[in-house]
C-alpha cells in the first residue's frame, strides 16, 4: 500500500480591522516607536475591539475562507484542531465553539496548548490523524486575542502582542508533498520566564489576584530572548541536516514571528538570505499561535507545488519545534 501524506491544500486567515499603532502605544506608556522598531521589528498589531467577542470569533472567518477557497463545505470537515492560549472560555475547548459557529456538524474538536508553537504541535498531530487514514479533512487553527491577556500599562509586553487567527486545511495525498518531517520540543522548566500567574488551579481567579494583575502575560524578556534564539535554530538545522536539505533546497522559512532579532539569528543559522525568510511582523506584531498560518496566507499566491518550506516556532512552556512541508499546489 502507498504511504499516505498530510498535504495543506487551502490557507485561510483573519486580522481584525483596528491597528494600534507605535505612535498610540507610546500614548499609552513610556516608550517610543525608534526602541520598539529596533528592539522587535514592530510598527502596528491588530487589535479585536468588541464586547463579548473572543479567539472563536478571529477563527470563524479564517475557517469559513479556506472551506470557500477549497470549495468544501464545513460539514465535511472530520477534524478541527485549535492552537491558543486565549481559548473563550477555559472550558469547553474553543474549537467546539468554533466548530458550532460555522456548522462542522460532522467534525469532532478540541485544542492544543503550546503558546507560540501550538500551530506547529497541532499540524503534527493532525498529520499523524491524516497518514493513519483515518481521516480525510483536518482543520488547523492557530488564533489568539492576545489583547485579552496583554497589561496595556506594561510596556514590556503590550508593544509586542496582537491578535489575529490563520487555518490550514490538510488531506491525505498518495503524492511525495505535504507535511513530511517535524521535530518538536518541550521544556517545563522554562514555565518560569513565560507564565500567567492566576486563574489556573494553582491559583484560582480571586479578588486579590485581580488587584495584583496576575491575569496577564508575565515575561522575562531576555532570558525568553535567549532561549528562542537558540531553540529555534538549533531545531530547523537540525530538521535540515536530519533530511539531507541544504540552504539552496529551502524556498521559504516561516519562523514564529516575536521578535525580529530572532528571526534574522535562525535565518543565519540556516544559511538562508533574507528573501528566503516571511516576515509580517511589522503589521501584525506576535499573535502567538496565529503567526506561521498568518505568514502562509500572506504568501499563498507565491507558494509554488514543489516548494520546500521550514516552519519554526518558539514559545511559552518552554515549546520549539520545526516542520518540513512540501508545497502542494500553486494558487
Ligand atoms: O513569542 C513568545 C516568545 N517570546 C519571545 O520570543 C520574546 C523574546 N524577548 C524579546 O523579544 C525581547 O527580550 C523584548 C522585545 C521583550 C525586550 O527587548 P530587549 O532588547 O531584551 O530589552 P530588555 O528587556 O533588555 O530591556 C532593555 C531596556 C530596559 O531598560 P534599562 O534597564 O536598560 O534601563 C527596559 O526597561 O529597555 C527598557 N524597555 C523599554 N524601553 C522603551 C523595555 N521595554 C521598553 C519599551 N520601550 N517598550
Amino acid at each position: 500500500m502507498q504511504k499516505i501524506n498530510a498535504a495543506i491544500t487551502a490557507v485561510g486567515g483573519y486580522v481584525p480591522d483596528y491597528k494600534l499603532t507605535n505612535a498610540e502605544l507610546e500614548k499609552m506608556v513610556d516608550t517610543n516607536d525608534e526602541w520598539i522598531r529596533s528592539r522587535t521589528g514592530i510598527l502596528e498589531r491588530r487589535i479585536l475591539k468588541g464586547e463579548g467577542k473572543g479567539s472563536s470569533d478571529l477563527a470563524v472567518p479564517a475557517v469559513l475562507e479556506l472551506c470557500k477557497k477549497r470549495g468544501i463545505s464545513p460539514e465535511e470537515i472530520d477534524c478541527l484542531i485549535c492552537a491558543t492560549v486565549t481559548p473563550d472560555m477555559v472550558f469547553p475547548a474553543t474549537g467546539n465553539i468554533i466548530c458550532d459557529k460555522i456548522g462542522a456538524t460532522n467534525a469532532f474538536s478540541f485544542d492544543i496548548m503550546a503558546a507560540c508553537s501550538g500551530f506547529l504541535f497541532a499540524l503534527t498531530t493532525g498529520t499523524a490523524f491524516i497518514e493513519s487514514g483515518r481521516y480525510k479533512k483536518v482543520v488547523i487553527v492557530g488564533v489568539d486575542k492576545m489583547s485579552s491577556i496583554v497589561d496595556y500599562s506594561d510596556r514590556t509586553t503590550c508593544i509586542i502582542f496582537g491578535d489575529g487567527a490563520g487555518a490550514v486545511l490538510i488531506e491525505a495525498v498518495i503524492e511525495q508533498v505535504g507535511i513530511l518531517d517535524s521535530l518538536l520540543k518541550s521544556d517545563g522548566s522554562g514555565s518560569k520566564y513565560l507564565h500567567m500567574k492566576s486563574g489556573g488551579s494553582v491559583k484560582p481567579s480571586s479578588v486579590e489576584t485581580v488587584l495584583a494583575k496576575e491575569h496577564f502575560v508575565y515575561q522575562e524578556g531576555q532570558p525568553v530572548f535567549k532561549f528562542a534564539v537558540k531553540g529555534m535554530a538549533d531545531v530547523s538545522f537540525e530538521l535540515m541536516q536530519r533530511n539531507n536539505l541544504t540552504a539552496e533546497d529551502i524556498s521559504w522559512l516561516v519562523p514564529h514571528q516575536a521578535n525580529l532579532r530572532i528571526i534574522d539569528a535562525t535565518a543565519n543559522r540556516m544559511g538562508l538570505p533574507k528573501e528566503k525568510v516571511m516576515i509580517n511582523i511589522q503589521k501584525y506584531g506576535n499573535t502567538t499561535a496565529a503567526t506561521l498560518p498568518l505568514c502562509l496566507w500572506d504568501w499563498e499566491k507565491q507558494l509554488k507545488k514543489g516548494d520546500n518550506i521550514i516552519l519554526a516556532a518558539f514559545g511559552g512552556g518552554f515549546t520549539w519545534g520545526a516542520t518540513w512541508v512540501k508545497w502542494a499546489y500553486n494558487s
